[in-house]
């Protein structure tokens, strides 16, 4: 799909906006707001109809607009994806019930007993344990990386590598890939690359545009937008996509029309959205990076981030997340220390998501990690002292002030 106007108007229009007009296809009764379509099947007019609609599939040609069964498609969900496949710049995209359904699915889909992947490590959990727990109970071996170390990630491929995985910006350091430095690594090996973009959206880097095969999100985050509803999205090439969809279909993990629906609106204001949440991200980390109570921060508009050079290079935007780590003594653990400040805070408050309007917090060693031992949180990158803060879309002003007031001794 040819882009021809901005990612803002896209969001709003949809596909509309690529062609004429006039040309438009009228939604039904002429509703100018996409119909949220709540049926689990579709009928025939009679077995010429239906003969019709498989003869068409089968070569590969589906009849615009027509369904046969639920599980395979719907107009609502097809409308949501056709506009985030427009605002990714992809040839095609799946809508799913949640980021971890788009991420399994693609993987399960791409990947056979005896294949091999490559993965960073400042990752989700649950995507980490897909790769070190989920895939080797069917034969797939996971080689982890660290974020950043290119050696290390052509180093790991072996003859059976089938793909590259890595988020990007990360969770929760918000480290950024070198996108070009991983295609052409994967050019080389003939693999294929996926991104998990959930931290970016397509306002602030479109990974398509730099060579990747697949990016993923998690639209529960700022697709969204307004911390209700859970989805996940796969966007890139066709082919592949084809692929995806024949084993969404298989594995049942569709995407609904109310979800689609939330998710369309919340779609209509992303650019908007974006903007405000990208400036508080980045006011809120020049503050903490000043603040005396606070040892360090992540955050790509700090300078001293390790990612910063490929970040200005790579982004139009860094996002409302912001990690950092409290100073500590003494008279309290890490985690203590940072758990009296976290229950400080009046605006933001204390869950485990990001990316929607209100402003969350979370602690990740007790967040997501709650099981482990302080040493083995250590080893998995994270420390007691450490805050993940999700900037909503409230006024700047108000979130510096209540930062300030939780950081009081
Ligand atoms: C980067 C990233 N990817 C994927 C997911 C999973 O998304 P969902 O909760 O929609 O399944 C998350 C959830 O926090 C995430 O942060």
């Amino acid at each position: 799909m040819k882009q021809t106007v901005h990612l803002q108007t896209t969001a709003v229009h949809g596909t509309a906006v690529h062609g004429n007009i006039n040309q438009r296809v009228p939604k039904s009764s002429h509703a100018l707001v996409t119909p949220i379509m709540q049926t689990s099947t579709y009928i025939f007019a009679d077995s010429a109809d239906l003969r019709a609609y498989k003869a068409a599939q089968a070569e590969g040609k589906p009849i615009e607009g027509r369904y046969q069964y639920g599980r395979y498609g719907n107009p609502t969900i097809r409308a949501v994806e056709e506009r985030l496949t427009a605002l990714e710049g992809g040839e095609d995209g799946l809508l799913f019930p949640s980021g971890m359904a788009a991420i399994s699915t693609t993987l399960l889909s791409l990947l056979s007993s005896g294949d091999h992947i490559v993965h960073t490590d400042d990752s989700y959990g649950k995507t980490r344990e897909i790769c070190a727990v989920f895939l080797p109970r069917f034969g797939v071996e996971a080689t982890m990386v660290p974020m950043g170390d290119y050696e290390a990630m052509e180093a790991a491929v072996r003859p059976n590598t089938r793909l590259i995985l890595s988020e990007s910006p990360t969770n929760p350091y918000i480290r950024v890939i070198d996108m070009e430095r991983v295609v052409a690594i994967a050019k080389k090996h003939e693999l294929l690359t996926v991104i998990d973009s959930t931290f970016a959206t397509p306002i602030n880097q479109r990974p398509l545009s730099f060579g990747i095969d697949l990016v993923i999100h998690s639209a529960t985050k700022y697709l969204g937008g307004h911390n209700d509803l859970l989805a996940g999205a796969v966007i890139g090439d066709g082919e592949l996509i084809a692929l995806i969809k024949d084993h969404r279909g298989m594995l049942g993990s569709i995407s609904d029309p109310n979800s689609a629906y939330l998710l369309e609106r919340g779609l209509k204001t992303l650019g908007l959205r974006v903007q405000q949440h990208n400036k508080n991200g980045a006011e809120i980390a020049r503050y903490l990076d000043q603040h005396p109570r606070i040892e360090s921060v992540w955050h790509p508009s700090l300078p001293s981030h390790p990612d910063y050079t490929i970040a200005q290079a790579q982004m139009d935007g860094f996002g409302g997340v912001v990690s950092f780590e409290v100073k500590v003594d003494d008279s309290a653990t890490p985690e203590a220390v940072a758990s009296s400040i976290m229950d400080k805070f009046r605006i933001a408050q204390n869950s485990p998501s990001l990316g929607g309007t209100e402003t969350l917090l979370m602690q990740p060693s007790i967040a997501v990690y709650y099981a482990l031992t302080p040493a083995e949180c250590a080893a998995m990158g994270v420390k007691g002292n450490l805050i993940r803060y999700a900037a909503g879309v409230e006024e700047t002003a108000d979130l510096l002030a209540d930062l300030e007031q939780a950081l009081e001794k």
